[in-house]
């Protein structure tokens, strides 16, 4: 790690120094840690799904500015997280690329046509960042909305995990088709994920540039690939986003999230270098402590579930995060997203245990 980002400086500006969340990203250690969940904003709040229910549908809510920034702080608002995560989802990316986008009721979401032939991948459209503005005017609204101590932070899907949907029109459980196309046509599909990384690129300055603080990225499905594809469709365009994101917002800092990773996680950390690291709750965090580059803030890694259980079950699972990594700067989290059952008194009794010091 680049040791002069990891202390805070005279020239840090103010409203950074005084967010925990944005201090753990920076390099440094904060006792308790800072707390946000992945998926807060979402179907376990009644105050979103009456919402949604309002506006009709998720991409109705997430393209009406007003509405995507009352549920960006319906989370806040509630628990007083440390961190507010903008309301969008990573298929805003193919959206803009030009397939239909749809989110049917009880179904995953659905990208049409699927990407799989060459000409298909080599005739996707020109971006149409047109239809990414209201998700900037979300930003700058939130950004106008939250409490001084609250980071705000961007998101976007990683190449890979972007490519898997739109390859397959929709979500797999293993991701055989984009994992096929990679070995049959590395060509088409590195170009694909090009466009992906050109466009991530864009619509992640343009975020900062309306007023997030910190981004994450997610790879959702890092996980299912084989370590040599992994170098090239993970590491490469991560390390590709964060190269070219560092040149264009130099006080932006980038989380990357490669859910699955496990013993790939200290190459991931090194060679894309991001700023802190999302651990999922598959990965011990002992192991984690001790393999990843030391000083390098870690974001996690409660498993969503003993969220859902509650008890004993979630006091001892919180103590272990935050016991094994207490050398380290930390950044409390899920290891995925919180699921639409997980009882809010739940989560109430998680910041209280956080806070606590566990
Ligand atoms: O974290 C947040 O609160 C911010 C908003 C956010 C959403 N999606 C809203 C959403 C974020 C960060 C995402 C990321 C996302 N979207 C990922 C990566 C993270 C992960 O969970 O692995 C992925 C793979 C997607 C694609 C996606 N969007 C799927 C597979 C689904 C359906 C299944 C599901 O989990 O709901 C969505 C829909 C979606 N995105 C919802 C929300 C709140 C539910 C939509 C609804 O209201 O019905």
């Amino acid at each position: 790690m680049d040791e002069t980002r990891a202390r805070p400086e005279a020239g840090t500006p103010p409203s950074r120094a005084a967010k925990p969340l944005m201090r753990v990203l920076g390099g440094e250690r904060v006792d308790p840690p800072p707390i946000w969940l992945m998926r807060q904003a979402g179907r376990y709040l009644p105050e979103y799904r009456a919402l949604r229910a309002e506006k009709g549908g998720f991409l109705a809510l997430a393209t009406d500015p007003a509405a995507a920034a009352e549920v960006t702080l319906q989370p806040i608002r509630r628990f007083g997280f440390d961190g507010a995560i903008l309301f969008s989802d990573i298929l805003m990316v193919p959206w803009a690329l030009g397939q239909e986008l749809t989110f049917g009721p009880g179904e995953g979401p659905r990208l049409a046509p699927k990407l799989d032939v060459r000409e298909a991948i080599e005739r996707i459209g020109v971006p149409d960042h047109a239809k990414l503005r209201p998700i900037y005017d979300t930003v700058a609204r939130v950004a106008a909305a939250l409490p001084p101590a609250v980071a705000f932070l961007g998101f976007a899907g990683s190449p890979w995990t972007v490519a898997t949907y739109m390859v397959a029109g929709q979500g797999s459980k293993d991701q055989a088709e984009a994992r096929r196309l990679a070995y049959a046509d590395p060509g088409a599909f590195g170009a694909l994920i090009d466009r992906v990384v050109d466009l991530t690129v864009d619509y992640l300055a343009a975020q900062h540039g309306a007023g997030v603080e910190a981004v994450q990225l997610f790879d959702s499905w890092a996980g299912s690939l084989a370590p040599a594809q992994f170098e090239r469709w993970v590491i490469g365009p991560n390390a590709a986003i964060v190269e070219r994101l560092r040149a264009r917002c130099p006080k932006l800092l980038i989380i990357g999230f490669p859910k699955g990773a496990g013993a790939k996680l200290p190459a991931y950390a090194r060679e894309t270098g991001v700023d802190a690291v999302g651990l999922d709750e598959t990965v011990d965090p002992v192991w984690a402590h001790a393999n990843l580059p030391p000083g390098l803030p870690v974001q996690g890694n409660l498993d969503p579930l003993a969220l859902v259980t509650g008890g004993e079950a979630l006091a001892g699972a919180v103590r272990r995060v935050i016991d094994a990594l207490r050398e380290r700067p930390h950044v409390f989290n899920l290891g995925h997203g919180i699921v639409p059952d997980a009882p809010i008194p739940h989560v109430e009794r998680l910041l209280a245990l956080v806070r606590g010091g566990a």
